[in-house]
């Protein structure tokens, strides 16, 4: 059976921006520890959980300053505490330069949290709003959530939620990751890995089979055939009818007919368009 995440009471409001939580349920965490982490800064709230910038012990491998996600008590159900935990799971599998990295994960009284490596920089919805980017950089931003795509799905794992509000980009353009696993699942879930997990994903970057319970690679490549076509397009003079064909491609309605895989999709790219990874080098 397919649950869906009812984000009542809040609404998602516009994108990139922060989800309004009403003032009954606001809780002020900064300044208080969890486990070995000291809360410093709200980073976000959003309609699930928030995220903090924290101090925590250092050592050879972690660095000093952390995030801490942190899932609202008033999202405590089982459902909402096991998919937040799952998150935690398919991210420590997964280690990649592409993907946020996660240290542990623990539970302060009622809140459960989970720390990873700290990206000091803004998601990619936000730097658009605030800065220009050229369609190299552009590029460049999509390439990068392409690698870690790939390397996503080899080890059996579907996003389902890729959007630029899930993609971190460093201050200085150095580091790209994917973040944001809420949604994410196992692409052929066996017994022993638990219940799907919850629907979610936002228009216009939700593939049509994804609500049905139909998830895959092929949704992912939707994902990113919106992103290419919203981040390119306004931004190349040269190449834009190949550019709306591989977008038509990518996000075509039946996944059978979109690219097989990420690379493919990558690959076309910079096929057509060898002036943006020219422009790159
Ligand atoms: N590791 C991190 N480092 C810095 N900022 C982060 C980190 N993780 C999340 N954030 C900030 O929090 C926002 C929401 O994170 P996300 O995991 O997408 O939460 P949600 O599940 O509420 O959408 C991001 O867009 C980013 O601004
Ligand atoms: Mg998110």
């Amino acid at each position: 059976m397919i649950s869906v995440v009812s984000l009542w009471p809040f609404s998602p409001g516009k994108p990139g921006s922060e989800v309004k939580v009403p003032a009954e349920y606001k809780v002020k965490l900064t300044g208080q520890s969890f486990g070995a982490y000291l809360l410093q800064e709200k980073i976000w709230q959003g309609a699930t959980s928030t995220v903090y910038r924290a101090q925590g012990p250092q050592n050879h491998s972690r660095p000093k300053t952390v995030a801490v996600k942190v899932l609202h008590p008033y999202r405590s159900s089982r459902e909402h505490r096991r998919q937040f935990l799952r998150e935690f799971h398919l991210l420590k599998r997964l280690r990649h330069p592409n993907i946020i990295l996660v240290y542990t994960a623990g539970q302060q009284d009622n809140f459960l949290f989970f720390s990873m490596e700290f990206v000091d920089g803004r998601s990619l919805r936000q730097y658009l709003m605030e800065r220009e980017f050229s369609g190299p950089q552009c590029f460049y931003f999509l390439m990068e959530v392409g690698k870690a795509l790939s390397y996503i799905h080899s080890c059996g794992i579907v996003h389902r939620d890729i959007k630029p509000e899930n993609i971190l980009v460093a201050g200085d353009l150095s580091q790209v990751k994917v973040i944001d696993f809420g949604y994410a699942d196992y692409l052929n879930r066996h017994w022993w890995q638990g219940a799907p997990s919850l629907i979610g994903g936002t228009e216009p970057y939700l593939a049509p089979e994804v609500p049905r319970g139909e998830g895959s690679e092929r949704s992912d490549i939707f994902s990113l055939g919106v992103m290419m076509g919203e981040l390119l397009l306004p931004r190349i003079d040269r190449g834009q009818e190949v550019l709306k064909e591989i977008v038509q491609r990518a996000t075509h309605p039946i996944p059978l007919r979109r690219f097989a895989s990420v690379g493919q999709l990558m690959e076309a790219c910079q096929a057509a368009l060898p002036h943006l990874t020219a422009a790159l080098s």
